[in-house]
């Protein structure tokens, strides 16, 4: 299975469970301070002013809360917000039966919008920027097109991979926002919450084992937890303490570090095929099997944040702590 349909495979199973335990408000939104912070601005300034919020992107890895604030920014400006998603939106066709049907100041959210058809993006770009788009009626020697005004609506996009959208569509959203791994303490503190809302106890140990291996993605958290819950349930009284959460993740062979099975073979990859380094992305791709993007995108935010590898200059380099986890003598 490649990545893409992978990360579509995961999504749908845990799309029931992400929205139960999705915060709907900014003030549930835990971490991304810097981009939470713009954001209520911008909802504020536009609220004020009695217009639709600017356009809006979102670029991280999986499962770090791009979904959730494009639901909280509808929340917040008390609009309606209409989702699809780039693989579903084929040819203009699409995009249109879903423009034509807005009240003005609807968010229209497009998850994966890297993965959009080129014809039905550059279609959007008027409707972006215009509010207008040309459609074309009848075929052949009788084709001709008419404009069709748009109520003022926000766009919301999210991708995982920054790297594929195009100059022209990143530069008609007002508002662009990376977000970052999580901090251990913001993941406990998201942990802790998700319990709240699973009606399970836990105590400060609980929460930071759990937060630790969650790779910085909440979603990760939220689903480790589930499974320590179960433990919790039949074992301990359904309560998780430090060594609760301990045991049933040992149980479940999660990494005490939070590196999952790609993470390995990129350490192993740069520290024992090319002496730790430096080497180039695309060297480390073609090696793991892994499109350059997704790694760069996907598992380099975290190994980097975490200390395992440093970008330079002339490629990718393992630091002493890689080497230490797995194992090896430098
Ligand atoms: N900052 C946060 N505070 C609390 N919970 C969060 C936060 N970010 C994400 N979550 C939780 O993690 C789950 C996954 O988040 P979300 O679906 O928004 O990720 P995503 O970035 O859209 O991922 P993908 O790229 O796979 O679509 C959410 O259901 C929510 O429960
Ligand atoms: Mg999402």
């Amino acid at each position: 299975m490649n990545a893409e349909r992978q990360s579509d495979e995961l999504n749908r199973r845990n799309s029931a469970f992400d929205n139960s335990l999705r915060p709907v408000d900014f003030d549930g939104f835990v971490g991304q301070r810097k981009v939470r912070e713009r954001l209520m601005l911008a909802v504020e300034a536009a609220k004020a002013r009695g217009e639709p919020l600017d356009h809006v992107l979102f670029s991280g890895p999986p499962g770090l809360g791009k979904t959730t604030l494009s639901y909280i920014l509808g929340e917040a400006m008390g609009v309606r917000v209409k989702t699809t998603s780039g693989p579903v939106l084929t040819k203009p066709g699409d995009l249109a039966g879903l423009l034509t049907s807005l009240e003005p100041g609807d968010i229209v959210f497009i998850d994966e919008i890297h993965r959009m058809a080129k014809t039905v993006e550059e279609y959007l770009y008027s409707a972006m920027e215009d509010f207008a788009i040309d459609i074309m009626l009848d075929q052949g020697p009788n084709a001709r097109s008419v404009r069709l005004d748009l109520p003022r609506f926000t766009l919301v996009g999210a991708t995982t991979r920054i790297g594929l959208i195009a100059a022209p569509l990143r530069a008609r959203f007002g508002l662009v926002n990376r977000l970052d791994c999580y901090e251990p303490h913001e993941l406990a503190e998201i942990v802790r919450r998700s319990a709240a809302k699973l009606n399970v106890d836990i105590d400060d140990d609980g929460a930071l084992e759990i937060a630790r291996r969650s790779r910085g993605t909440p979603r990760i958290a939220n689903n480790l937890l589930r499974r320590v819950r179960d433990y919790a349930q039949v074992r301990s009284g359904n309560f998780i303490t430090g060594d609760v959460a301990k045991t049933s993740l040992g149980l479940l062979e999660i990494d005490p570090n939070g590196l999952d099975e790609m993470d390995v073979r990129i350490l192993e990859t740069v520290c024992v095929k090319f002496g730790g380094g430096p080497v180039g992305l695309s060297t480390i791709a073609v090696s793991v099997g892994e499109e350059p993007d997704t790694i760069e995108e996907a598992y380099e935010p975290f190994l980097i944040m975490e200390g395992y590898l440093e970008r330079t200059p002339k490629g990718r380099v393992a630091t002493a702590l890689a080497f230490e986890r797995l194992g090896l003598e430098k």
